[in-house]
C-alpha cells in the first residue's frame, strides 16, 4: 500500500468542504505537538509531506492525503492547545469533533499520545467522543526516543489503564518513533491491513 506513494489532496476547513466518502481513511488525532504531522511524513517517507513544527498548532485545518489509490490518510488539528485566539481554537474543535463523529468512511482514528506524558484528560475526552460515535481507535505512543526505560514502563501502564475504560479502543498501543523510525513498519501493516 506504501509502495504506491502518498500525495497532498486537500485542506479543509468546514464538513462540506469533505472530499466524496470514497475510500477508506484513517486519520491522526492528537495533542498539539504530540507528532502527527512528523508521524505521516515518516510513515509515507516524504519529510515534508504534511507541515510539522516545533510551534503547537501548526495543522489548522484537516489535511488529506492519498495514500496509493485505494486510501486516504487524514492529518488533523491538534486539541488541547489554548495558546491560538478563542474563537480560532473553538472553530478547529468543532470542526474536529464533527469529522470525528460523522465521517462514514472512518475505518480507524489513531489517537497519538506523548510516550512520556501519558494519556491526559484531553486525550480521554477524546477517546470518549469516539467511543459515542463509533470509530475504533488506536493508540500510537510518539517520541519514544524521547523517554527512558522506567518513565516509558509507567506511561504506557497508566495508558493502558485509561484505554480500559473505552469500549472503542484497541488494546494494543503502537509504540513509534519518528526520528529514529521506530514502530513505522508495524504502523503501516496495520494500515495496509485496513479495508
Ligand atoms: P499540531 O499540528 O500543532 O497539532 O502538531 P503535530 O502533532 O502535528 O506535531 P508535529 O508533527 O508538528 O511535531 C511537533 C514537534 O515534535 C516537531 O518539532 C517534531 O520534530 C517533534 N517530533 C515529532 N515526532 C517526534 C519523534 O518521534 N521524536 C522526536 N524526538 N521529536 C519528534
Ligand atoms: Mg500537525
Amino acid at each position: 500500500l506504501f509502495a504506491g506513494g502518498a500525495e497532498f489532496l486537500k485542506g479543509v476547513v468546514a464538513m462540506d468542504g469533505l472530499p466524496p466518502a470514497d475510500r477508506p481513511e484513517v486519520c491522526f488525532a492528537g495533542r498539539s505537538n504530540v507528532g502527527k504531522s512528523t508521524l505521516i511524513n515518516a510513515l509515507t517517507g516524504r519529510k515534508a509531506l504534511a507541515r510539522a513544527s516545533n510551534t503547537p498548532g501548526r495543522t489548522q485545518e484537516i489535511n488529506f492525503f492519498t495514500l496509493g489509490e485505494s486510501h486516504y490518510l487524514v492529518d488533523l488539528p491538534g486539541y488541547g492547545y489554548a495558546e491560538a485566539p478563542i474563537d480560532v481554537v473553538r472553530k478547529w474543535q468543532v470542526l474536529l469533533r464533527a469529522y470525528l463523529s460523522g465521517r462514514a468512511t472512518l475505518r480507524r482514528a489513531f489517537v497519538l499520545i506523548d510516550a512520556r506524558h501519558g494519556a491526559k484528560e484531553v486525550d480521554q475526552e477524546i477517546m470518549t467522543l469516539l467511543d459515542k460515535s463509533a470509530v475504533p481507535f488506536q493508540v500510537v505512543m510518539t517520541k519514544a526516543d524521547k523517554v527512558r526505560g522506567t518513565d516509558l514502563e509507567a506511561s504506557l501502564a497508566r495508558t493502558r489503564a485509561a484505554l480500559a475504560k473505552h469500549p472503542a479502543a484497541y488494546p494494543e498501543l503502537i509504540l513509534t518513533s519518528s526520528e529514529k523510525g521506530d514502530g513505522m513498519p508495524t504502523l503501516r501493516a496495520t494500515i495496509a491491513a485496513i479495508g
